[in-house]
């Protein structure tokens, strides 16, 4: 067996041995079978827990087709570890290029799915754009994300959403508990990891307050450092004061900070007007879902000299003399560069994920094609299983 097999297999086997939300629903899948007959495809970022929420659809009789979401979110070994699984197709790789990334899109609407699952909604727009007769057969659809659930409402409110979809990010099981302390502590973890720099003491802008800035506020408080929150929406501001945190417009935000983490969703946060302001030595990071947040074209063009200096760190030498260091490439930071969200976070998101699509198989007939929240016995389901567990002393 390869070293890469190997190491792929080991990481799907720990993250199966630390999620009992998955195993619960897989031993269930595998009486019932609730997907046979159903082609799923899947679109999200293909790490170990990813792999493990394939083994828990595949357990209940789906054929997979598997794609990354994000072009620096895959694990080689670990989708080389996935393929080797019998009814699993997996096309993704480390480092797809944008027109790869589409074509994979495309190569898994033309296995002609009946349910989706997807991260960041470039799945949706692209079947909106192609027409309803190109996906004969689907008949649902579920979403991870933010940025994806806002591609879902805009769509239905052009009136292009074809099919019933499930906001699994909008559950208060997901946003509450993943994009908050999951984003909280994997992102550091990421930075960390590609640094090796210390936290305590220094400055940290958190850019956008909503579940993921909060998270990343609370964890960069705890890690030492001293955070300041830029924030649009001026409720969420005056929140994060009450929080204790510093609130500040990000020009200012940015000559202090150390340390600079954007998660708002929206394209060219840092840009152009904004890299004059940066500190000397700035570390910036991504934890939105698109690298559009961080603009590297605008970093390239405004620096003398551009060059990597570790393994996902590169560093930009401003004509002002000052050098900022830019991480993963912009692309979201704890997927690109660590392995993402912790395993029990994903446990609880990948368990509404699979229950969600097990609604989806079996009640699509009478589900109107728009947004529907995951239904509310779901999430119980989920956190009965999650308190069992955790109020388990023997677990
Ligand atoms: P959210 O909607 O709760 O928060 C975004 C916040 O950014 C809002 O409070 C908004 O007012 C603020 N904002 C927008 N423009 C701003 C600007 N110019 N300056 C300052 N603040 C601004 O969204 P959430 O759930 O926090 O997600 C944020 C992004 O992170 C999305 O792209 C989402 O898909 C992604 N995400 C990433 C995860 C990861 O693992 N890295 C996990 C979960 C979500």
């Amino acid at each position: 067996m390869s070293r890469e097999l190997e190491s792929g297999q080991r990481k799907i086997l720990w993250v199966r041995a630390h999620m009992p939300v998955q195993r619960a629903i897989a031993a269930r899948f595998r009486e019932e079978q609730p997907f046979r007959e159903h082609r799923i495809g899947m679109s999200l970022h293909l790490e170990a827990k990813t792999a493990a929420l394939a083994v828990t659809l595949r357990e209940g009789g789906a054929m997979l087709y598997v794609i990354e979401s994000n072009p620096l979110a895959t694990q080689d070994d670990v989708a080389a570890a996935l393929a080797e699984t019998d009814g699993i197709t997996v096309t993704a790789r480390r480092g797809v290029s944008e027109p790869e990334h589409k074509e994979h899109i495309e190569r898994l609407l033309d296995t002609d799915p009946t349910l989706i699952v997807e991260d960041g909604g470039e799945v949706v727009a692209r079947i909106a754009e192609r027409g309803a007769p190109r996906s004969p057969s689907l008949v649902g659809l579920s979403e991870e994300t933010t940025t994806g659930v806002e591609q879902l409402a805009s769509l239905q409110s052009e009136g292009k959403l074809s099919i019933p979809a499930i906001a699994v990010n909008s559950a208060r099981m997901k946003h509450l508990l993943d994009n908050r302390y999951g984003t909280g502590q994997s992102t550091w973890d990421a930075i960390m990891r590609a640094t090796n720099l210390l936290i305590a003491g220094k400055t940290a802008a958190i850019v956008g307050y909503g579940w993921c800035g909060k998270g990343l506020a609370i964890r960069a408080r705890g890690l030492g450092a001293r955070v300041v929150v830029c924030e649009v929406d001026e409720i969420k501001a005056v929140e994060a004061l009450m929080e204790g945190f510093a609130v500040a417009p990000l020009d200012r935000a940015l000559e202090q900070a150390d340390f600079v983490v954007t998660a708002t969703g929206r394209p060219g946060i840092i840009a152009e007007p904004e890299i004059a302001h940066l500190k000397e030595g700035a570390v910036l990071a991504n934890a939105g879902h698109f690298a559009f947040e961080i603009d590297r074209n605008a970093l390239a063009t405004k620096s003398v000299a551009m060059r990597k200096v570790r393994e996902d760190v590169d560093a930009y030498d401003l004509p002002s003399g000052k050098t900022v260091y830019l991480l993963g490439k912009g692309e979201l930071v704890n997927l690109s560069v660590a392995d993402g969200h912790p395993v029990e976070i994903m446990d609880i998101s990948f368990g509404l994920q699979a229950l969600s699509l097990e609604h989806l198989a079996k009640h699509h007939a009478s589900l109107e094609a728009r947004v529907h929240p995951v239904p509310d016995e779901i999430e119980r389901t989920v956190a009965r299983i999650v308190l069992s567990m955790l109020s388990s002393p023997s677990q």
